[in-house]
């Protein structure tokens, strides 16, 4: 059987290191990863140069700037890379028989209504960060080729800069801290997103064509539950049983460039039911990224 080809943009990132480690256990899958020195997807005469006539089967965008605060003071930068770069992809794929799949962020909703966020709810971005996801979103879709759009929130792992990373530091350094109780979501390990996506395409590549509606949709994605930041601080402390006192604060009392979404609770019901699968709990999915982190 040949093996379906996947290629990953931004594959040092959080997303792209857990598909690298997570292809280990898809012998069927033969994945290229793409960093940003060897892909720079601002360039479109070298995404043209590598994509326009390539073989790949799918190609995982993973790559995209996500420094959400700084988004706020650089953002030509954040557009060319989360809008005009994913164009360029998309563009370059127009006449290939690859279909593309774009990673999206909870960002794009910002709504509170107390209810988990369907993928059918209407986007509200606020910030420059959120916007050009939407605007990524948006020229992925008007390229017309077959795309997946998969929104997901809070991406945790073992791997680059994130929230569990810097508790653990804080956890060993400091004896009390202040984490946000008023923001609601849930993380998403990017190794259970990894393993979610390398799925889907070696079920769905036979089952469906490229413009199946189980394939050419929209999906949200995260681990199960509906925490606040600082009960993952709590669990994690706990966990590494680190003496560091973790104080509850309001969003108010931490000042962010770019504005927060209070509600990041993302309703899965559509992949869960498409895909026929479980998805972790987020204490089983951060105990387990806590086995790979240092004390
Ligand atoms: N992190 C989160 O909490 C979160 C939440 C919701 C959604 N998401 C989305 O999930 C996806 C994966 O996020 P992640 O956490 O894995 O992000 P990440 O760790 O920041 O990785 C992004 C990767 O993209 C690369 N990149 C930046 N500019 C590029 C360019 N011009 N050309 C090629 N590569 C470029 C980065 O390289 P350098 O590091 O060298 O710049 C980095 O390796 C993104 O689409 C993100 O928007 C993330």
């Amino acid at each position: 059987m040949t093996p379906l080809r996947i290629y990953v943009t931004g594959s040092s990132g959080q997303l792209g290191q857990a598909l690298k480690e997570e292809s280990i256990h898809f012998p069927h899958l033969s994945l290229r990863f793409l960093t940003k020195t060897e892909l720079d997807i601002t360039d479109s005469n070298a995404v043209n140069a590598l994509l326009e006539n390539c073989d790949a089967d799918y190609l995982i965008h993973a790559a995209a700037y996500t420094a959400v605060d700084k988004a706020e003071t650089e953002q030509d930068l954040c557009f060319a890379v989360n809008r005009d770069g994913s164009r360029n992809i998309a563009s370059a794929l127009r006449h290939t028989r690859c279909r593309m799949i774009y990673i999206s962020s909870d960002y794009v909703y910002h709504t509170y209504n107390g209810f988990p966020l369907h993928e059918e709810s209407p986007v509200n971005p606020q910030g420059i960060y959120a916007r050009s996801k939407v605007a990524g979103e948006q020229a992925v879709r008007d390229t017309g080729i077959p795309a997946m759009i998969v929104r997901t929130s809070w991406v945790v792992s073992p791997y680059g800069h994130n929230f569990v990373k810097t508790m653990v530091r804080l956890g060993k350094e400091k004896d009390r801290i202040q984490v946000v109780n008023d923001q609601f979501g849930c993380i998403t390990s990017a190794g259970d997103l990894a393993r979610t996506l390398l799925l889907m395409t070696e079920k769905w590549h036979v089952e469906t064509n490229a413009f199946h509606p189980k394939f050419h949709t929209i999906y949200n994605y995260s681990n199960e539950g509906c925490i606040s930041w600082y009960d993952i601080a709590c669990r994690i402390m706990e966990c590494k049983e680190y003496h560091c006192h973790v104080h509850p604060i309001a969003s108010r009392e931490f000042a962010s460039a770019a504005p927060r979404p209070q509600w990041s609770v993302l309703a899965k019901q559509k992949i869960k039911t498409n895909l026929q699968f479980e998805i972790p709990h987020w204490i089983t999915a951060l105990d387990c990224i806590l086995d790979k982190v240092d004390n």
